[in-house]
């Protein structure tokens, strides 16, 4: 089984898809992961996020192995990765990765923006993640925040509605539902109450009940 997880930065999407994958016996893959990973390796060797040239060439040299996901799951990488991501040759170049990652036994979760749409149109089971812009900075601050040095919230906003209309706006793989896609919006939802909601699309799904 392949289940296709796609939304908005801060959506939830990457928890979602850990715990379907661990309730399924499925693996997992967090493909913004590998675009922060590219988006590192520029500012890491002190190059333009838009050389396109030197982004293909960092895109085809991955090892997912050695990823330091805390590293890349910085702020500013996002930032970064959102822009290296609307590169088409960086796409390209990861394209054969995800599709291989998804299609090996016994099946997997994928999480990104256009996985239901690009990378596994023929998923099994297609969930887009959504929550109001206002809760998923609240979560994030959260997330990185402590009593001593809150995050700015404000701040946090400002750069998830950047990151929206960036991923939204761009002409590859725009981050938009699949139309096979069921909707999950989690603004009202604890993680527990929407991974159960997931679990029941999914089997709403298994049982032929649902469209996807
Ligand atoms: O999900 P995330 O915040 O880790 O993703 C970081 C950036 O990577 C996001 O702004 C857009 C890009 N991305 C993408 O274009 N396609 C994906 N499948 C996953 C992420």
């Amino acid at each position: 089984m392949i289940i296709a997880i796609d939304g908005p930065a801060a959506s939830g999407k990457g928890t979602l898809g850990k715990r379907l994958a661990a309730h399924y016996g499925l693996r997992h893959l967090d493909t913004g992961l590998i675009y922060r990973a590219v988006a590192k390796a520029l500012v890491d060797a002190g190059c333009s996020l838009h050389d396109r040239d030197r982004a293909a060439a960092a895109a085809a040299d991955l090892d997912p192995e050695k990823f330091d996901e805390k590293a890349l799951k910085s702020h500013e990488i996002g930032e970064a990765a959102s822009i290296v991501s609307a590169i088409p040759e960086v796409r390209q170049a990861l394209l054969a990765f995800q599709r291989g990652f998804a299609a090996a036994p016994p099946g997997a979760v994928l999480d990104g923006r256009d996985i239901g749409t690009v990378i596994a149109p023929d998923a099994d089971v297609k969930i887009f993640v959504t929550a109001a812009p206002e809760e998923r900075a609240r979560r994030r601050a959260a997330e990185i925040g402590t009593p001593e040095a809150p995050a700015d919230e404000a701040a946090i906003l400002a750069d998830i509605l950047r990151r929206d209309a960036r991923d939204q706006a761009r002409p590859v793989a725009p981050l938009k539902p699949a139309p096979d896609a069921h909707l999950l919006d989690t603004t009202h939802l604890s993680i527990d109450a929407a991974v159960r909601a997931a679990v029941d699309i999914v089997e709403a799904v298994r049982a032929g009940r649902g469209r996807g």
